[in-house]
């Protein structure tokens, strides 16, 4: 069968990839580490879990609104105030399958073809393939080991053309674990405004900062850096959800209207019972994000050690980790 041509620009995730190795290693009795997809080996919490079984019995197993349950939203907003400081309404919410698909749609309702956009390197692989999908050009601008791999301005403004239409910039960064400080973020958005280009802030990793460092959302940096910036983020790490797949965009209601139209094209709402859990995770107790983030900078304590087998010491642990607030 012929397939259309856009089709040859295609790579599947290397990530993905890589995990569907490791998994099938594994099967075949092979002791290896997955350094694939980032994927706490913690379970879901218990009070998350038990909000999908409640709605399960209750019967919430139809069609929901295409941008996601009110509910949802409402506590979208509650945590991006609680925890980030910045205030949202449910008008400026939506909530898709996961960040990657959040992100997805994010490209398709802002780039057109010919549009630049900057993608601060080494970068999590699914940005530059995204951008392509949506006809527009990546643009890596290199940061350097000595900076933390923190972008500098510098390096943005020299990267910048008359066709740069965005940045994606993420902190704490997968894969370098880069978390942009306060003065880092306000000379980015002080750019970003002069120069007039929308910012979209992947905070995926947000909940796992080590050794006192807190990750910032640039959003809440003013109003004027907040109505250029679509900001993202996902229950994936935070609650150990990868497979709940329920991740959110914030931002303003013209980006937000135009991702719910895309969206209800194409994959309408978000798995109804996974929603319900994700209330639960954003409204609930929060010590399991602490307890997680608590036992992962303890495993981080081992790296820079180079006389600790790493590797061993994985080895020897439970594959899967019940999470430590249960
Ligand atoms: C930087 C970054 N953003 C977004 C995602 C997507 O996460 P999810 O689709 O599970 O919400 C990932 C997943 O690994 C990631 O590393």
């Amino acid at each position: 069968m012929r397939l259309a041509t856009r089709t040859a620009g295609f790579t599947p995730s290397p990530t993905l990839a890589i995990t569907a190795r490791a998994r099938r290693m594994r099967a075949e009795g092979i002791d290896v580490l997955n350094f694939g997809a980032g994927e706490p080996d913690f379970d879901t919490p218990e009070h998350i879990k038990a909000a999908a079984v409640q709605a399960l019995a209750e019967g919430f197993t139809k069609y929901t609104a295409t941008a996601g349950i009110d509910e949802l939203k409402d506590a979208v907003c509650l945590k991006l105030k609680r925890d980030n400081g910045v205030e949202y309404r449910r008008e400026n919410v939506i909530i898709s399958c996961g960040a990657k698909h959040t992100l997805y749609n994010l490209c398709m309702v802002l780039f057109q073809e010919g549009d630049e956009v900057l993608l601060p390197a080494p970068y999590w692989v699914s940005y530059p393939e995204q951008v392509r999908m949506a006809g527009a050009v990546p643009v890596s601008v290199g940061t350097a080991e000595a900076d933390g791999f923190r972008v500098r301005v510098e390096q943005l403004q020299a990267a910048c053309t008359d066709r740069t239409a965005a940045l994606i910039l993420n902190s704490p960064c997968n894969p370098t674990g880069a978390v942009l400080t306060r003065k880092d973020l306000e000379a980015i958005a002080a750019f970003a405004v002069g120069r007039d280009l929308t910012v979209i802030s992947d905070e995926t990793y947000e909940a796992l900062t080590y050794d006192g460092r807190e990750a910032l959302s640039i959003a809440a940096l003013g109003e004027e850096v907040k109505r250029r910036t679509v900001l993202v983020n996902s229950l994936s790490k935070a609650y150990a959800m990868t497979g709940w797949r329920v991740g959110y965009a914030a931002g303003p209601v013209e980006v937000v209207r135009a991702m719910d139209s895309f969206q209800s094209q194409v994959t309408s709402n978000p798995t109804s019972i996974a929603q319900r859990a994700a209330v639960a995770a954003l409204t609930g107790p929060q010590d399991c994000v602490r307890a997680m983030r608590e036992a992962f900078a303890q495993r981080t304590a081992l790296c820079p050690d180079k006389s600790v087998d790493l590797t061993r010491h994985l080895r020897g642990q439970k594959s899967r980790a019940r999470a430590p607030c249960e």
